[in-house]
C-alpha cells in the first residue's frame, strides 16, 4: 500500500522542506521509497517557486540533507484528496489547513511533532530569528521523522 505524506508550514521555504528532505532520506535509507511518497507545501503564497531559505539549506547540508532541488508551492484543495496524511508544523498552519479542508476528503490532518519524542508540539518558525533556530528545526524534524516512519511502518503492517 502506498502512503502519501504532505508536510505543511507557512512559507514552504524553511520547516516543511526540511521535514520533506529529512523524511525522504530516512525513507530511502529504510528502503521504503516505493511505498511512501512525500511532498511539502506552504499555506502562504509569498515564496511560490522559490528554493528553500539559504540558511536552512546550509544547516541541512551540514547534516548531509540536500534541500537544493526543492521549490515552494502553496497548499491546494486537491492535496486533501491526494494525500493520506497532511502534517502541520504549528497550530496556526493546522488551523489554516482546517479552514480550507473539504468536508469529505482522504487526508487525515495532524501536527508533525505528535510523532516526536520531544514534549514540544510545534516546530518554531525560524525565519526572523537567529541561526540556532535553524538547528532547532533540524533537531525537532529529525525527532518527528523517526517517530513518523515507525508509525507508517506500523500502519502498513496493520493494513
Ligand atoms: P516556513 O518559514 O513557514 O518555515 O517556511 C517562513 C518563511 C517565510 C515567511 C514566514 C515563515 N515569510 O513571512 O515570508
Amino acid at each position: 500500500m502506498i502512503q502519501r505524506v504532505l508536510f505543511v508550514c507557512l512559507g514552504n521555504i524553511c520547516r516543511s522542506p526540511t521535514a520533506h528532505g529529512v523524511f525522504q532520506k530516512r525513507v530511502d535509507e529504510a528502503g521504503l521509497n516505493h511505498c511512501i511518497e512525500i511532498d511539502s507545501a506552504g499555506t502562504g503564497d509569498w515564496h511560490i517557486g522559490h528554493p528553500p531559505d539559504r540558511r536552512m539549506t546550509a544547516a541541512a547540508a551540514r547534516r548531509e540533507i540536500d534541500l537544493s532541488a526543492l521549490r515552494a508551492r502553496q497548499v491546494a484543495v486537491d492535496d486533501f484528496h491526494d494525500f493520506d496524511l497532511i502534517l502541520a508544523m504549528d497550530r496556526r498552519n493546522l488551523a489554516d489547513l482546517q479552514a480550507i479542508k473539504p468536508l469529505h476528503c482522504r487526508a487525515e490532518l495532524g501536527l508533525f511533532l505528535d510523532y516526536a519524542a520531544s514534549p514540544l508540539t510545534e516546530v518554531p518558525d525560524p525565519y526572523y530569528g537567529a541561526a540556532e533556530g535553524f538547528e532547532t528545526v533540524l533537531d525537532l524534524v529529525e525527532d518527528g521523522a523517526q517517530g513518523l516512519l515507525a508509525s507508517l511502518m506500523q500502519r502498513d503492517r496493520e493494513s
